[in-house]
């Protein structure tokens, strides 16, 4: 269960404040929502655009008992719960994108920034922060640097409120057991939505670039590239992947 949800009306940014409160200790099963962020932040130190009505910005903290090795392929995990809440919904045609960024119809509809506080072996703490595109203005739309797909467009009148709850239900269903089950037990499901498994992609990360096929993920949640027959296996971080 939440311990508290707090509904804030501007913020930096959802998860900058949700770690702080990690950091005090206070941050467990707690979810923060905000209708806007002014310095929202995406993955690899880009920024992501959440001004006034344009969707959904949602944190959630939780602390784990054991290392951050046991929370390997959280963050694809959360990409597949958060399919399943859209699917509540019918939303047609969701797809993922590795490592974890939702899809539709051809362009990104969600992202997911996964911080982690913690060490090897003892505890840690993530802080789960989802940002969704919903009624985004023309005005927002053309500052944003990537194709982007928008819920309102795509699947009009789902009520805000009714997808936020879909999507915390999934996600605390997978907190609860994710040190048990880890990423193996979801990997069937994030390869049934995998929109890029078989299609020539090309990986970079900083000034190294890799191209290959992309053949789906391991059971740690890593990118499994097929390079003319070798295949080599990505793991997350700052590495990022488009298709060819
Ligand atoms: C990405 O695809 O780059 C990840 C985007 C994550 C955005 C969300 S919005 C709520 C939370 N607070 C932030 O500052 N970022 C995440």
């Amino acid at each position: 269960h939440l311990r508290e949800l707090l509904l804030l009306n501007e913020v930096d940014s959802t998860n900058t404040q949700l770690l702080a409160r990690m950091e005090e200790g206070d941050g467990h099963a707690v979810a923060m929502l905000a209708e806007r962020q002014s310095a929202g932040r995406g993955r690899r130190g880009r920024n992501w655009i959440s001004p006034y009505g344009t969707g959904v910005s949602l944190s959630v903290g939780w602390e784990f008992s054991g290392g951050v090795q046991s929370l390997e392929g959280l963050s694809l995990a959360v990409g597949v719960a958060l399919a399943r809440a859209l699917e509540r919904f019918s939303v047609p045609d969701v797809r993922l994108k590795w490592p974890n960024d939702i899809w539709c119809r051809g362009s990104k509809l969600a992202g997911v920034l996964l911080e982690l506080k913690g060490d090897l072996t003892d505890r840690c703490a993530v802080v789960i922060g989802i940002g969704l595109n919903s009624g985004l203005r023309i005005e927002t739309a053309t500052k944003i640097d990537q194709p982007w797909a928008d819920l309102q467009q795509v699947c009009p009148g789902i009520p805000r409120n009714h997808l936020v709850a879909a999507i915390l239900d999934e996600l605390l269903l997978l907190l609860h057991e994710y040190p048990q089950r880890g990423f193996s037990a979801h990997r069937d499901a994030w390869t049934k939505l995998d929109q890029f498994a078989g299609q020539p992609v090309i990986l970079q990360a900083g000034s190294q670039v890799w191209t290959g096929i992309a053949a789906g993920v391991d059971d740690k949640g890593a990118l499994i590239l097929d390079m003319d027959g070798e295949l080599k296996h990505f793991h997350g971080g700052e590495i990022s992947l488009r298709g060819q």
